[in-house]
C-alpha cells in the first residue's frame, strides 16, 4: 500500500515537515508499505485559481499540466495524508489552493446537467494532521477545531466522498514536541492496519 504525504510549509526543518516524516517513518513500520512526500512550497506548486481552472470547473476546457500531475499521485495512491500548520484556524493558502485547483469539477466530483452529486473519490481515505500554535482552552472556548472539521473534513472531502479516517490537531501546549512526533508515527503505523481492520 502506498501513501502520498501532502506537506504545506515553506521550511524543510519545520516542525510540520519533521511530522510529516515521522508519519512516513511509521508507515514503513511495515516494509510492504511506502510513502511519497509532495512539499508543495519546495516543488513550487501554484495555488492561484486562474481563469483556465474556472473554464475547467465549468468543463469548457481540460486542465492544466501542473493539475494533471498532481491528480495522478492521488490516483496511484492508496492513503491520502494532509499535513499543515494551522494559519488562521484553518489550513494554510498553498494547500487551500492545491485544493481548489486539483480537487475540480470532473475529477473529484461530477456534477452533471442534472446538478446530482456524484462523489468521486470514495475509494479514498483521508488523514488530516493540522499543527497549531494556540492552547486547547482558546480552541475549545471558540469551536475552532470544530468549525475546522466542519468546513475541511466534512465540506471538502465528505462532498467528494472521500472518508476522513483520521483528524487530528497537534498543539504546542498540551504535548511537548517528542510527544507530537510520536503522535506522527503511531498515525503512520496504524494507516493501513486501521484500513484493513474497518474494511474487515
Ligand atoms: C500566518 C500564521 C497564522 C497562524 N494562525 C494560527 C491560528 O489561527 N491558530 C493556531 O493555533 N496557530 C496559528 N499559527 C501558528 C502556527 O500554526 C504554528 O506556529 C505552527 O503550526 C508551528 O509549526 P511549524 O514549526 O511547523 O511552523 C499561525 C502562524 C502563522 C505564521
Amino acid at each position: 500500500m502506498h501513501a502520498l504525504i501532502v506537506v504545506a510549509h515553506p521550511e524543510p526543518g519545520s516542525l510540520t515537515h519533521n511530522v510529516a516524516a515521522h508519519i512516513g517513518h511509521g508507515i514503513t513500520c511495515d516494509p510492504a508499505d511506502s510513502f511519497e512526500i509532495a512539499d508543495l512550497a519546495a516543488e513550487g506548486f501554484d495555488p492561484r485559481f486562474t481563469a483556465v481552472d474556472l473554464a475547467v470547473h465549468r468543463r469548457e476546457m481540460a486542465a492544466s499540466a501542473d493539475v494533471i500531475a498532481e491528480q495522478a499521485r492521488i490516483d496511484r495512491a492508496d492513503a491520502l495524508v494532509l499535513v499543515y500548520p494551522v494559519y488562521w484556524w484553518s489550513m494554510p493558502g498553498l494547500l487551500k489552493g492545491w485544493i481548489d485547483r486539483v480537487f475540480s469539477n470532473g475529477w473529484a466530483y461530477d456534477e452533471g446537467a442534472d446538478l446530482k452529486l456524484v462523489k468521486k473519490l470514495q475509494r479514498l481515505p483521508v488523514h488530516l494532521v493540522a499543527i497549531g500554535g494556540a492552547d486547547m482552552r482558546t480552541y475549545a472556548r471558540h469551536g475552532y477545531f470544530g468549525a475546522m472539521k466542519t468546513q475541511i473534513d466534512h465540506g471538502i472531502f465528505d462532498y467528494c466522498g472521500a472518508r476522513v479516517v483520521t483528524s487530528e490537531l497537534l498543539l504546542e501546549q498540551r504535548e511537548g514536541e517528542d510527544q507530537r512526533l510520536q503522535t506522527a508515527r503511531t498515525i503512520g503505523c496504524n494507516l493501513f492496519r486501521k484500513k484493513m481492520s474497518q474494511a474487515a
